[in-house]
Parts: structure tokens; sequence; C-alpha cells
């Protein structure tokens, strides 16, 4: 099954499109606001682009940046947008994702430095000054996804069903499984501030305590049947990050800014349905007791109450931006990055892309509305291709986001903020495709390493031999690998 859905020459088709399938997305021609500086805490930066956290599983077995970490993190910099959401960065080995993200430790403190340099004084080569640029760094638990072994908080009966203790054997998380102990989640907190405390003597501008993507932290945030201090109320839910927030303002009071990405929505489990090939949800029964942002009723749908007073509570606590989004990239990945073109492992998506970019600016919009104040980054926009800009100006226009971001946009088009601020207008030539090969790199793991890099193959031709040798192999296997991101 394969459907072409981008299929826009200008911002009018899309409108078009916009208007049949009954949505509200606006798109304006002239970019203007998006240029002009943003205030972020203290410090202010020159336009109101960004980048997504991106890592590129290019790191070395012991957790620094490799050459390829480096060189990505230098074409941001070169980049012109004035954010850069530094990738995810495990606070101990154990919430590892991969064997090749990077960590923070002691010991790889030199390399963690000479990234940022490295990104600053690309961004002055081009720019001069970078006296307002912003560069952070995203602290995680990987928690069900860290790569030794799935570590759970609470038994989620859909995602339990896929969640691979033994991938090639194919053994999924049982009912017995031992889920990660009170004593264990207060121990994790003390990882986290160690980590905020190493990130901010590097000289990083903020840290994210990363509450995404059905991660630990963001796994804590619906973890309504766990018992004792870390599940059950809202309260109790957001204790963890309650608390090591308030232990990092402690300590570090104003010498780090803090942000967070959060899920939204994390929306319910899909799975590919054998016969038609798209994303269906694994059966679930309401009321619906897990995860966050979903309403219990009906969690095909969102409820942003939580959501909303989680945002109160991160501001109260000191959290100056935070990133909006959704679902997750293991079961339900329509939700998070709206695509053309599945993963090899993935399911064709069950709703036009369109939907789902729709989903990301109405959640964004509603939080952006409860908190005018509040520095808001939006996600979800790569899909739009060269017309993504002409939406976000639309959005900041309308106070629906402060900052414009892209994810796989930026691996493709790194400088995109550099044409957009030059021409008006992004090259329709260096645009990301949204056709999941980053996607398909970043699971394959049959080299060496165990992990082979990823960025964008079809833009940049680093990426073109790697991508021919995983290809190469694949042929030959005879059962594709099961692991997306
Ligand atoms: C290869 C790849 C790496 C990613 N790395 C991270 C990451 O380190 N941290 C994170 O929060 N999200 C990560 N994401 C998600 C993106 O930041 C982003 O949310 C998603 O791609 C949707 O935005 P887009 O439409 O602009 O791509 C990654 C996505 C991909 C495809």
């Amino acid at each position: 099954m394969s459907e072409k859905f981008f299929n826009y020459k200008s911002v009018n088709d899309i409108r078009k499109n916009v208007k049949e399938l009954g949505l509200d997305i606006a798109f304006e021609e002239k970019l203007e606001e998006m240029f002009k500086p943003v205030k972020i805490g203290n410090r202010t930066i020159g336009n109101a682009l960004g980048i997504h956290p991106m890592e590129g599983c290019d790191g070395t077995l012991d957790g620094k940046p490799g050459e390829l970490t480096f060189r990505r993190w230098r074409r941001f910099g070169e980049g012109g947008a004035k954010l850069i959401w530094g990738e995810a960065t495990a606070v101990v080995p154990e919430a590892l994702a991969n064997p090749r993200q990077l960590l923070m430790n002691e010991k790889n403190l030199p390399e963690f430095e000479r990234l940022l340099k490295e990104t600053r004084s690309a961004h002055r080569r081009i720019y001069e000054s970078d006296g307002d640029l912003l560069v952070g760094l995203q602290l995680t638990h990987s928690g069900r996804y860290s790569y030794r072994r799935p570590l759970i908080v609470y038994h989620h009966a859909q995602a339990d069903s896929v969640t691979y203790v033994d991938k090639s054997r194919g053994i999924t998380v049982s009912k017995h499984y031992p889920v990660l102990t009170d004593d264990e989640l207060d121990r994790l907190q003390d990882a986290f501030l160690l980590a905020a405390r190493r990130a901010c003597k590097l000289g990083f501008d903020f840290i994210d305590i990363k509450q995404c993507h059905t991660y630990l932290l963001n796994e804590l945030l619906g973890a309504r049947i766990r018992s004792g201090k870390y599940g059950g109320s809202f309260e109790n839910r957001t204790r963890f990050v309650k608390e090591v927030l308030s232990r990092i303002r402690d300590e570090l009071g104003n010498k780090v800014m803090v942000a967070s990405r959060f899920n939204a929505f994390d929306g319910v489990p899909f799975r590919k349905d054998p016969v038609t090939g798209k994303g269906t949800p694994i059966p679930f029964e309401t009321p619906y007791p897990y995860s966050f942002g979903v309403d219990q009723q009906s969690p095909l749908n969102e409820d942003l109450a939580e959501p909303l007073k989680l945002v109160r509570l991160l501001r109260e606590h000191g959290v100056v931006m935070v990133n909006v989004s959704m679902g997750s990239p293991y079961y339900n990945m329509h939700y998070g990055r709206p695509f053309e073109r599945t993963p090899d492992d993935g399911y064709y998506p069950p709703e036009p892309p369109l939907v789902g970019v729709e989903r990301h600016f109405r959640i964004t919009g509603a939080i952006q509305q409860a908190f005018p104040d509040l520095v808001v980054v939006g996600t979800g926009y790569s899909w739009l291709r060269q017309f993504l800009l002409n939406a976000g100006e639309a959005n900041i226009r309308r106070k629906r986001v402060t900052i414009v971001a892209t994810g796989r946009g930026a691996i493709a088009y790194p400088d995109y903020a550099k044409d957009a601020r030059e021409t008006g207008a992004m090259k329709s030539s260096k645009v990301c495709l949204a056709i999941s090969y980053c996607t398909n790199l970043m699971r394959s793991k049959n080299n060496e390493l165990g992990q082979y890099p990823t960025g964008c193959v079809p833009r940049d031709e680093v990426y073109t031999p790697i991508y021919k040798e995983v290809l190469g192999k694949k042929a030959k296997e005879p059962e594709p690998h099961a692991e997306v991101h």
C-alpha cells in the first residue's frame, strides 16, 4: 500500500486540502514574525526558529560524541536557527536507548565541552556573534526502551505486549516483569541532578528534563495504576519531576535555565493490521487507566486537563520553556512525526499526515493560549516540507506557538533558517521528504557496534553508503528487526 499524500505545488494547494479535510491550519506567505528576537528566561535569542533534539546514534561505545555527532552539531550551529535543542543524553548507562547514545558522566565531559564549543564557533563563523544563540541538552532515561533491558514504572497492558525483553526471540514484558521500585526512582533523581550539574558546568544554556515519547519520566506521568509515592494521583505521578526540578533550582539557581520536552498526548499503542497494513489501535477497554493526556473514556482523543496542570506546575518549579510533543516512536509513530512513507517495521498511516500535523498545532496552541507568556516550542512541522515556515509564521501570529522548530527537517536541511532569512522561503530541493529512512537506519543494529548511525539519506550524501550497506545486509536476512525510534 503506498499512497502519495504530499501533492502540493503551492501554499494554496495545501490550503485547499486543509479545507477539504475540515482542519484548522493557516499559512502566511510573508515570513516576518519568526525573524524577531524572542526572550527566554534571562536571555534573548535572535529569531523564533529552532532545531529539535535529533540523536544520530553515532556516539562512541562509552557515550562520547563521535565524528558524525560533531558534524551534525556544527551543521546545526551554521544553520541560523537560534534555538538548538541538543539531543537525548542518558543520565546513567542503564538508561541508554541504544549503545551509541550520548552518556553524561565525568569521563565524557571534555568531549561534551568540545561539542558545545564547536557548535558555537560554527555559528560565529557565519553570523559573527553567538550571543543570541541558545544551546541546550536533553537529559533522558529511556525507561521502557532502555536497550539493555526495559525499565518500566507500571504495567501498561497494550504497551507491555509490544515491549521486548528479548527481541530476537520475540519475548515481551510479562505481567511478572519487575517494576522499578520507589527506592530505585529516588536514586534516579540523584542521577538527573548530577547530570544537570555537569551540563551546567559545561556551559549549556539550558537543560531539558525529558518527559516525552513514552520514556521513563513520560511513563511516570501516566502511572495511575502504580501504588506508592510515585503512582496514582496527579500529585504522586508528578513527584519525580517536581523533586528533581526543586533540587536543581536549590543547587544551581539561575546558573542554567531549565526546560522540558513533554508529551501532551501519549495516545494508545497501535500495530500494523495484517490485512491492510494500516496502523490500528491494539484493543483496549474503557475507562482507559493508562498514559498521559488521553481522554480516559475515549483514549483516541486528547484530554488536556492534566497536561495543562503539568505546565503550570513546571513553571512554578522554574521551567522557562516547554517543547510540546506527543506519542511514542515505538507504538504510535504517526502521532509524533507525521510521515509520508512508513518505516520498514511501521505501518501505513491510519490518517492523512495533515491530520497529525493539525493535532500537533491544536494541542500546542491550547497550551500556548493557556500560558501566553510562556515560551512554547512547537513540533510536527517537517512533513509540510518547504511550506512548514508558512504554517509556523501563521501559528506565531495566531499566538499558537512561540518558537517553530524542526526535527527531521533539520537533519535534511540544517540551514533552513538561513535560506528563509536570505530569500524569504525554504528551498524545495533541500527539504525532508518524511520517507523514514532515518528511522530505518536507527533501527539497524547489525554492525560491529550494535548500532548504525542515522541521518538524512536523501539529502546528506554521508549516509548513502551507510544505507546501501544496511540494505545489502537486509537483503540477506530472513527477518527484519522490529524497533523504531
Ligand atoms: C532520527 C531521529 C532522532 C530523534 N532524536 C530525538 C531525541 O534525541 N530527542 C527527542 O526528544 N526526540 C527525538 N526525535 C523526535 C524529533 O525530535 C521530533 O519530535 C519528530 O521527528 C517530529 O518532528 P518533525 O516533524 O520536525 O520531524 C528523533 C526523531 C528521529 C527521526
